[in-house]
């Protein structure tokens, strides 16, 4: 479909469906997918069992040094899964217990230069996807497209309770609610590269669209961008995005 390999960033709040969009179109383009906020997962994992103090900057730096973060694809599913220090750790960054503090980590300014600088170095070939909080802002501002992804925010709980759901059945609503809320507030409002759709930014509420229209919408602009031609927004009442 594509004229030649671009970058495409998608920024937005927790459970909005960035990572199903960003795999869709990565799958769709042959493109690779970087989930950017697996890398900020993995690392809280490393914090947490190796007792990191979040005040002692020194600590962190050495931390820091003894972390190496890779992306592997997975044979039978094909999906990449994060491996911390040459582990698979797919499954233990999902869990609450790093939800809980992964935002308080990504907040702290060495971890997001050590995240950020890899980040930058996986786009340098192009022909990638990546999703995350500042993809547009900070790590590829120069991202031919850049997505800033929303959804209703009771939507968006109704969906990460479902996914968490699978792996914890004692999970509860109002604590995935809390969860959210907090993160959105930490990730919004910290100094470091806070969340905000970026001035070139083009944004989509897939609150009523479905996973597919979504993909539609959105390669769409794929071709429009590969292809240099001026991005036109979508002004149709149908709400499907525009620029904002
Ligand atoms: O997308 P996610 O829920 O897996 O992200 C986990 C946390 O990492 C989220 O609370 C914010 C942070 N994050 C970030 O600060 N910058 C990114 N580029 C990606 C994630």
């Amino acid at each position: 479909m594509s004229a030649h390999k671009i970058i495409i960033a998608i920024d937005g709040y927790s459970s909005c469906g960035k990572s199903t969009l960003a795999q869709q179109m990565a799958k769709k383009l042959g493109y690779s997918y970087i989930d950017s906020g697996a890398m900020y997962r993995a690392i809280t994992l490393y914090f947490i069992r190796n007792n990191i103090d979040l005040k002692n900057h020194d600590e962190i730096l050495v931390a820091l040094g003894n972390i190496h973060l890779t992306f592997e694809v997975d044979e039978m599913t094909g999906t990449s899964e994060m491996h911390l220090n040459d582990e698979n750790v797919e499954r233990q960054i999902r869990e609450m217990l790093v939800a809980d503090k992964v935002s308080d980590v990504a907040a702290i300014k060495e971890v997001r230069s050590f995240a950020v600088a890899q980040q930058k170095r996986m786009g340098k070939k192009k022909g990638i996807v990546m999703d995350g909080r500042d993809i547009g802002t900070t790590v590829f501002p120069d991202a031919e497209l850049k997505i800033f992804l929303t959804a209703d925010p009771a939507v968006r709980v109704q969906r990460r309770y479902e996914e968490l759901f699978k792996t914890d059945p004692h999970i509860s609503l109002e604590e995935v609610r809390h969860n959210l809320e907090i993160r959105d507030y930490i990730d919004t409002s910290r100094a470091e590269s806070p969340l905000r759709k970026a001035d070139d930014a083009i944004v989509l509420d897939n609150t009523n669209l479905t996973r597919e229209e979504q993909l539609d919408i959105a390669l769409e602009w794929v071709a429009d961008r590969a292809t240099n031609k001026s991005l036109i927004p979508d002004p149709s009442p149908k709400g499907k995005g525009g620029i904002a």
